[in-house]
Protein backbone atom coordinates (compact mmCIF):
# COMPACT_ATOMS: atom_id res chain seq x y z
CA UNK A 1 0.00 0.00 0.00
CA UNK A 2 1.34 3.83 -0.67
CA UNK A 3 2.12 5.47 1.78
CA UNK A 4 -0.60 8.35 2.99
CA UNK A 5 0.83 11.56 2.93
CA UNK A 6 -1.25 15.02 4.48
CA UNK A 7 0.05 18.30 3.13
CA UNK A 8 -1.78 20.96 5.78
CA UNK A 9 -2.15 24.37 3.92
CA UNK A 10 -2.92 24.65 0.53
CA UNK A 11 -1.18 28.14 0.03
CA UNK A 12 2.21 28.19 -2.07
CA UNK A 13 4.34 26.02 0.07
CA UNK A 14 1.84 23.31 0.89
CA UNK A 15 0.74 23.68 -3.24
CA UNK A 16 4.15 23.72 -4.22
CA UNK A 17 4.77 20.51 -1.74
CA UNK A 18 2.11 18.85 -2.79
CA UNK A 19 3.42 18.90 -6.63
CA UNK A 20 7.15 17.98 -5.67
CA UNK A 21 5.45 14.67 -3.65
CA UNK A 22 3.34 13.87 -6.59
CA UNK A 23 6.38 14.63 -9.00
CA UNK A 24 8.18 12.24 -7.04
CA UNK A 25 5.68 9.15 -6.57
CA UNK A 26 6.04 9.63 -3.23
CA UNK A 27 2.45 8.39 -1.83
CA UNK A 28 -1.34 9.27 -2.04
CA UNK A 29 -1.47 12.66 -1.56
CA UNK A 30 -4.48 14.56 0.67
CA UNK A 31 -4.48 18.32 0.28
CA UNK A 32 -6.26 20.37 2.89
CA UNK A 33 -7.09 24.08 3.53
CA UNK A 34 -9.86 25.69 5.18
CA UNK A 35 -10.52 28.01 1.77
CA UNK A 36 -13.53 26.09 0.21
CA UNK A 37 -12.54 25.37 -3.32
CA UNK A 38 -8.25 26.22 -3.15
CA UNK A 39 -7.55 22.71 -2.38
CA UNK A 40 -9.99 20.98 -4.28
CA UNK A 41 -8.79 23.23 -7.67
CA UNK A 42 -5.25 22.76 -7.04
CA UNK A 43 -5.28 19.11 -6.67
CA UNK A 44 -7.15 18.88 -9.92
CA UNK A 45 -4.42 21.10 -11.39
CA UNK A 46 -1.51 18.91 -10.15
CA UNK A 47 -3.99 15.78 -11.13
CA UNK A 48 -3.85 17.71 -14.80
CA UNK A 49 -0.30 17.74 -15.02
CA UNK A 50 0.52 14.21 -14.27
CA UNK A 51 0.13 13.23 -17.76
CA UNK A 52 3.32 16.05 -19.06
CA UNK A 53 4.95 15.48 -16.28
CA UNK A 54 4.78 11.32 -17.42
CA UNK A 55 3.83 10.68 -13.63
CA UNK A 56 1.04 8.44 -12.15
CA UNK A 57 -0.68 10.97 -9.13
CA UNK A 58 -2.48 10.14 -6.34
CA UNK A 59 -4.00 13.48 -4.80
CA UNK A 60 -7.34 14.68 -3.35
CA UNK A 61 -8.45 18.45 -2.42
CA UNK A 62 -10.31 18.86 0.58
CA UNK A 63 -11.88 20.87 3.53
CA UNK A 64 -12.66 18.05 5.91
CA UNK A 65 -10.17 16.79 8.33
CA UNK A 66 -11.56 13.36 8.35
CA UNK A 67 -9.88 13.33 5.58
CA UNK A 68 -6.40 12.74 6.43
CA UNK A 69 -7.16 9.48 8.18
CA UNK A 70 -4.90 7.15 8.87
CA UNK A 71 -1.78 9.26 7.15
CA UNK A 72 1.70 8.07 7.87
CA UNK A 73 2.94 11.86 7.40
CA UNK A 74 1.42 15.35 7.84
CA UNK A 75 3.22 18.89 6.59
CA UNK A 76 1.94 21.71 8.36
CA UNK A 77 2.40 24.52 6.35
CA UNK A 78 -0.60 26.54 7.13
CA UNK A 79 -0.19 30.15 8.98
CA UNK A 80 0.23 33.17 7.60
CA UNK A 81 3.57 34.56 5.66
CA UNK A 82 6.02 37.41 6.36
CA UNK A 83 5.30 40.60 4.39
CA UNK A 84 8.16 43.06 4.41
CA UNK A 85 9.66 44.31 7.63
CA UNK A 86 7.92 41.32 9.70
CA UNK A 87 10.25 39.11 11.83
CA UNK A 88 9.05 35.41 11.83
CA UNK A 89 8.73 35.97 15.70
CA UNK A 90 6.11 38.71 14.49
CA UNK A 91 3.66 35.20 13.26
CA UNK A 92 3.64 33.92 16.70
CA UNK A 93 0.41 33.95 18.49
CA UNK A 94 -1.40 34.21 14.92
CA UNK A 95 0.47 30.71 13.96
CA UNK A 96 -0.03 29.48 16.95
CA UNK A 97 -3.81 29.31 17.04
CA UNK A 98 -3.51 27.83 13.92
CA UNK A 99 -1.12 25.54 14.31
CA UNK A 100 -2.79 24.59 17.20
CA UNK A 101 -6.11 24.00 16.13
CA UNK A 102 -4.77 21.85 13.08
CA UNK A 103 -2.65 19.92 15.80
CA UNK A 104 -5.45 19.17 17.31
CA UNK A 105 -7.04 17.71 14.35
CA UNK A 106 -3.84 15.36 14.09
CA UNK A 107 -4.33 13.72 17.34
CA UNK A 108 -7.75 13.15 16.19
CA UNK A 109 -7.26 11.67 12.93
CA UNK A 110 -3.70 10.57 12.67
CA UNK A 111 -2.61 9.57 15.93
CA UNK A 112 0.25 7.31 14.10
CA UNK A 113 1.73 9.92 11.99
CA UNK A 114 5.18 11.77 11.66
CA UNK A 115 4.71 15.63 11.35
CA UNK A 116 6.77 17.83 9.47
CA UNK A 117 6.13 21.52 10.95
CA UNK A 118 7.05 24.20 8.59
CA UNK A 119 4.90 27.06 9.63
CA UNK A 120 6.59 29.73 11.20
CA UNK A 121 7.76 30.46 13.57
CA UNK A 122 9.11 27.34 12.74
CA UNK A 123 11.08 26.14 15.95
CA UNK A 124 8.05 27.50 18.31
CA UNK A 125 5.28 26.24 16.21
CA UNK A 126 6.91 22.91 16.29
CA UNK A 127 7.18 22.87 20.15
CA UNK A 128 3.26 23.84 20.47
CA UNK A 129 2.50 20.85 17.95
CA UNK A 130 4.55 18.43 20.14
CA UNK A 131 3.20 19.61 23.57
CA UNK A 132 -0.49 19.79 22.17
CA UNK A 133 -0.56 16.45 19.72
CA UNK A 134 1.66 14.86 22.98
CA UNK A 135 3.34 12.45 19.95
CA UNK A 136 6.63 11.24 20.90
CA UNK A 137 9.30 13.79 19.65
CA UNK A 138 11.07 11.38 17.48
CA UNK A 139 7.84 11.63 15.01
CA UNK A 140 7.30 15.95 15.47
CA UNK A 141 10.15 17.94 13.36
CA UNK A 142 10.18 21.21 11.90
CA UNK A 143 12.11 21.74 8.69
CA UNK A 144 14.35 24.91 8.35
CA UNK A 145 17.71 23.83 8.69
CA UNK A 146 17.16 22.15 5.41
CA UNK A 147 15.76 25.27 3.67
CA UNK A 148 19.16 27.67 4.96
CA UNK A 149 21.60 25.30 4.74
CA UNK A 150 20.31 25.30 0.78
CA UNK A 151 20.41 28.53 0.38
CA UNK A 152 23.95 28.80 1.92
CA UNK A 153 24.62 25.90 -0.79
CA UNK A 154 23.74 28.08 -3.42
CA UNK A 155 25.26 30.96 -2.10
CA UNK A 156 28.73 28.99 -1.91
CA UNK A 157 27.97 27.55 -5.68
CA UNK A 158 27.62 30.96 -7.10
CA UNK A 159 30.75 32.23 -5.24
CA UNK A 160 33.17 29.12 -6.34
CA UNK A 161 31.23 28.34 -9.96
CA UNK A 162 31.20 25.00 -9.29
CA UNK A 163 28.30 22.54 -9.11
CA UNK A 164 25.74 22.83 -6.49
CA UNK A 165 25.26 19.10 -6.24
CA UNK A 166 29.24 19.15 -4.81
CA UNK A 167 28.53 21.24 -2.19
CA UNK A 168 27.25 19.83 1.10
CA UNK A 169 26.35 22.65 3.54
CA UNK A 170 26.06 22.43 7.21
CA UNK A 171 23.22 25.88 8.76
CA UNK A 172 21.93 25.02 12.67
CA UNK A 173 20.39 26.50 15.05
CA UNK A 174 16.65 28.47 14.91
CA UNK A 175 15.31 29.19 11.84
CA UNK A 176 15.80 33.20 12.17
CA UNK A 177 18.45 35.85 12.43
CA UNK A 178 20.37 33.61 15.14
CA UNK A 179 20.78 30.76 12.62
CA UNK A 180 24.15 29.70 13.20
CA UNK A 181 25.88 28.67 9.41
CA UNK A 182 28.84 26.16 10.03
CA UNK A 183 32.00 26.81 7.57
CA UNK A 184 34.22 23.91 8.99
CA UNK A 185 31.42 21.65 7.92
CA UNK A 186 30.39 22.90 5.30
CA UNK A 187 32.19 21.62 2.25
CA UNK A 188 32.92 21.27 -1.74
CA UNK A 189 33.25 17.55 -2.27
CA UNK A 190 34.68 17.11 1.00
CA UNK A 191 36.87 19.78 1.06
CA UNK A 192 35.54 22.49 3.92
CA UNK A 193 34.90 25.88 2.44
CA UNK A 194 37.03 27.67 5.13
CA UNK A 195 39.96 26.21 2.84
CA UNK A 196 38.42 27.27 0.04
CA UNK A 197 36.88 31.05 0.23
CA UNK A 198 38.35 33.76 2.32
CA UNK A 199 37.18 34.64 5.43
CA UNK A 200 35.63 38.09 4.47
CA UNK A 201 33.35 36.19 1.82
CA UNK A 202 32.35 33.77 3.85
CA UNK A 203 31.54 35.98 6.68
CA UNK A 204 29.24 37.61 3.21
CA UNK A 205 27.72 34.24 2.29
CA UNK A 206 26.55 33.50 5.89
CA UNK A 207 25.05 37.01 6.36
CA UNK A 208 23.31 36.48 2.92
CA UNK A 209 22.11 33.00 4.50
CA UNK A 210 20.76 34.24 7.74
CA UNK A 211 18.76 36.99 5.14
CA UNK A 212 17.83 34.27 2.62
CA UNK A 213 14.19 34.66 3.62
CA UNK A 214 13.90 38.42 4.17
CA UNK A 215 15.40 38.68 0.78
CA UNK A 216 13.06 36.99 -1.22
CA UNK A 217 10.32 38.86 1.14
CA UNK A 218 11.39 42.22 0.15
CA UNK A 219 11.52 41.20 -3.29
CA UNK A 220 7.83 39.43 -3.51
CA UNK A 221 7.13 42.11 -1.33
CA UNK A 222 3.23 40.35 -0.73
CA UNK A 223 4.54 36.76 0.67
CA UNK A 224 7.37 34.31 1.24
CA UNK A 225 9.71 32.33 -0.62
CA UNK A 226 8.04 28.87 -1.68
CA UNK A 227 10.11 26.94 -4.08
CA UNK A 228 13.14 25.88 -1.90
CA UNK A 229 11.05 25.55 1.28
CA UNK A 230 8.92 23.10 -0.46
CA UNK A 231 11.93 21.33 -1.66
CA UNK A 232 13.56 21.48 1.70
CA UNK A 233 9.95 19.50 3.24
CA UNK A 234 9.81 16.99 0.55
CA UNK A 235 13.96 16.34 1.09
CA UNK A 236 12.59 15.37 4.36
CA UNK A 237 9.78 13.56 3.44
CA UNK A 238 11.51 11.26 1.06
CA UNK A 239 14.24 9.95 3.49
CA UNK A 240 11.35 9.39 6.19
CA UNK A 241 9.02 7.96 3.91
CA UNK A 242 11.73 5.69 1.59
CA UNK A 243 13.67 5.18 4.77
CA UNK A 244 16.87 6.53 3.64
CA UNK A 245 18.65 7.56 6.75
CA UNK A 246 19.31 10.46 5.38
CA UNK A 247 21.40 13.26 7.87
CA UNK A 248 19.51 16.46 7.30
CA UNK A 249 19.55 19.33 10.16
CA UNK A 250 15.85 19.73 11.45
CA UNK A 251 14.56 21.13 14.36
CA UNK A 252 14.53 18.46 16.92
CA UNK A 253 13.41 18.03 20.18
CA UNK A 254 16.35 18.39 22.71
CA UNK A 255 16.94 16.91 25.74
CA UNK A 256 20.48 17.74 27.14
CA UNK A 257 22.39 17.39 23.28
CA UNK A 258 24.73 20.64 22.98
CA UNK A 259 23.89 21.62 26.16
CA UNK A 260 20.52 22.52 25.55
CA UNK A 261 17.07 20.85 27.04
CA UNK A 262 13.22 21.65 26.76
CA UNK A 263 12.97 23.49 23.25
CA UNK A 264 13.31 22.96 19.64
CA UNK A 265 16.30 23.75 17.81
CA UNK A 266 18.32 22.92 14.26
CA UNK A 267 20.75 19.91 14.85
CA UNK A 268 21.89 17.58 12.36
CA UNK A 269 19.50 14.01 12.51
CA UNK A 270 18.94 11.29 10.92
CA UNK A 271 15.96 10.91 9.58
CA UNK A 272 13.89 7.52 8.51
CA UNK A 273 10.66 5.61 8.49
CA UNK A 274 10.44 6.11 12.48
CA UNK A 275 11.30 10.01 11.70
CA UNK A 276 14.19 11.62 13.95
CA UNK A 277 16.09 7.98 14.61
CA UNK A 278 19.09 9.94 15.80
CA UNK A 279 20.24 13.33 16.90
CA UNK A 280 24.01 13.71 15.19
CA UNK A 281 26.30 15.94 18.61
CA UNK A 282 29.08 17.60 16.03
CA UNK A 283 32.22 18.82 17.87
CA UNK A 284 31.83 22.15 17.48
CA UNK A 285 34.25 24.65 18.98
CA UNK A 286 33.55 26.87 22.02
CA UNK A 287 32.43 30.04 19.45
CA UNK A 288 30.10 27.52 17.54
CA UNK A 289 28.21 26.50 20.40
CA UNK A 290 28.07 29.61 22.15
CA UNK A 291 26.32 30.75 19.08
CA UNK A 292 23.85 27.48 18.65
CA UNK A 293 22.85 28.32 22.84
CA UNK A 294 22.26 31.86 22.03
CA UNK A 295 20.38 30.77 19.39
CA UNK A 296 18.27 28.19 21.02
CA UNK A 297 17.93 30.88 24.09
CA UNK A 298 15.88 33.25 21.65
CA UNK A 299 13.42 30.81 21.19
CA UNK A 300 12.82 29.27 24.80
CA UNK A 301 12.09 33.03 25.38
CA UNK A 302 9.55 32.94 22.55
CA UNK A 303 8.18 29.66 24.25
CA UNK A 304 7.24 31.54 26.89
CA UNK A 305 5.01 34.20 25.25
CA UNK A 306 2.92 31.34 24.49
CA UNK A 307 2.79 30.06 28.08
CA UNK A 308 5.28 27.19 27.96
C1 LIG B 1 11.76 31.51 4.49
C2 LIG B 1 10.46 31.45 5.21
C3 LIG B 1 9.50 30.55 4.56
O1 LIG B 1 12.80 31.37 5.12
O2 LIG B 1 10.66 31.16 6.55
O3 LIG B 1 11.73 31.72 3.27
Amino acid sequence: MNPKIAVIGAGNVGATCALYLAQQELGDIVLTDIVEGVPQGKALDILQAAGPLGINVSIKGTNDYADIKGSDLVLVTAGLPRKPGMDRLDLLKMNADICGGIAKEIKTHAPDAIVIVVSNPIDVMVYHTFKITGFPSHRIIGQAGVLDSSRCAAFVAMELGCSVKDVNAMVLGGHGDTMVPLPRFTTVSGVPITDLIPAERIQAISDRTRQGGAEIVNLLKTGSAYYAPAASTVKMAASILKDSHHVLPCSAYLTGQYGLEDVYVGVPCSLGRKGIEKIISLDLSEEELKALQSSAAVYKSSLKDLGY
